[in-house]
């Protein structure tokens, strides 16, 4: 049978670690600040050219971060890796830049409900506490990242418009913010879905400022990947192992397992510039931290018995 190679997909994409901060945030049992660096070097040493290393956020929100300075002091930095940081309001960002972070992400969503269930305000006033942060960021010369949460669902409120998408992404464009991370937060998207949300932000900004973050919680993220590559979209977020969820919220899972995702594009001809084997070593370092197995589909295969 004559096959037809997908066209038009990117050469290249850069795929944005976010476990230690996105994975370890939901984690019920203690990892140790040691055990936090030690991931975080051997993701290093796997070639990922961006690492979201932790978040200077409120301690009383997330206990599990609550080390962020101490995390960030003891990685031994590589060359050419960007480590970045999540930061809420100017407490965080000047937690953040004492500890010499190299990008800031602030984060709000496109739903009211879920940005006043996680930040404690409305997603305007999200916009007003980012805006000295944008400025402190700018004069430091850090990288300014903004993630918009339930870009395609959310757990109070149901359905999401497109529009709504595209409200917060021109919001925070003017605050200056160097990409935009679209978050699928509870893992509902399809990739139809997909397209009108990437449709809808296009015309906003160029097609290289955006990055995708997909939880993979219905099983739906490689569908939703290979949409946006599709697209043009370059920029993917994922953990490794598929780390995080909480055993709080039933069938709640993780982002997309930066295992499958390496899979899937190395597959398709795309470089990404990272060892797929050092990411399962690494995953395999946290799996035994942990003592439990990751949710990475390509993890339980490579390292079957
Ligand atoms: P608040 O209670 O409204 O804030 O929380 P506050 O200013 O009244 O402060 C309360 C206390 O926290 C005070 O301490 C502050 O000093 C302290 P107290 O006086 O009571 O002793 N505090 C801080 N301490 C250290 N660093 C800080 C900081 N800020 C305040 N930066 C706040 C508002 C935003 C601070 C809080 O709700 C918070 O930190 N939320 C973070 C929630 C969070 O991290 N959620 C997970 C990340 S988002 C996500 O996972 C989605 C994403 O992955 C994309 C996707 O999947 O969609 C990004
Ligand atoms: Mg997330």
């Amino acid at each position: 049978m004559p096959s037809t190679p997908l066209t038009g997909l990117p050469s290249h994409v850069t795929v944005v670690e976010v476990g230690p901060r996105d994975g370890l945030q939901n984690e019920q049992g203690v990892v140790s600040t040691a055990d936090k660096i030690r991931f975080i070097d051997l993701l290093s040493a796997a070639g990922f050219s961006a690492i979201e290393a932790t978040s200077f956020v409120s301690p009383k929100a997330i206990p599990q971060l609550a080390d962020a300075s101490e995390v960030m002091a003891g990685i031994a930095r590589k060359p050419g890796v960007r480590y970045s940081a999540l930061v809420p309001n100017v407490k965080g960002m000047e937690r953040a830049l004492a500890a010499g972070v190299q990008e800031v992400a602030v984060f709000t969503g496109a739903s009211e409900t879920f940005v006043q269930h996680n930040i404690n305000t409305s997603i305007a006033g999200s916009i007003e506490n980012f805006r000295p942060v944008a400025r402190m960021a700018k004069e430091a010369g850090v990288r300014l990242r903004g993630y918009i949460s339930t870009a395609f669902g959310c757990p109070y409120e149901g359905a999401v418009a497109p529009e709504a998408v595209a409200r917060v992404a021109e919001m925070l464009l003017e605050l200056g913010a160097d990409e935009l991370s679209i978050g699928d937060t509870i893992g509902v998207a399809t990739p139809d879905q997909v397209v009108v949300v990437i449709q809808a932000l296009t015309p906003l900004a160029p097609i290289q400022r955006l990055a995708m973050h997909f939880h993979d919680t219905r099983g739906t993220a490689l569908a939703n990947v290979l949409v946006a590559l599709q697209l043009g979209i370059g920029i993917f977020d994922s953990s490794a192992g598929g780390l995080g969820g909480c055993p709080y919220a039933p069938g709640a899972s993780g982002n997309l397992a930066t295992e499958d995702l390496l899979y899937l594009l190395h597959g398709l001809g795309i470089e990404t510039g990272i060892d797929l084997n050092a990411v399962v070593e690494a995953s395999r370092f946290l799996a035994g931290v942990r003592g439990s197995a990751p949710a990475s589909r390509y993890y339980a295969a490579a390292t079957a018995v």
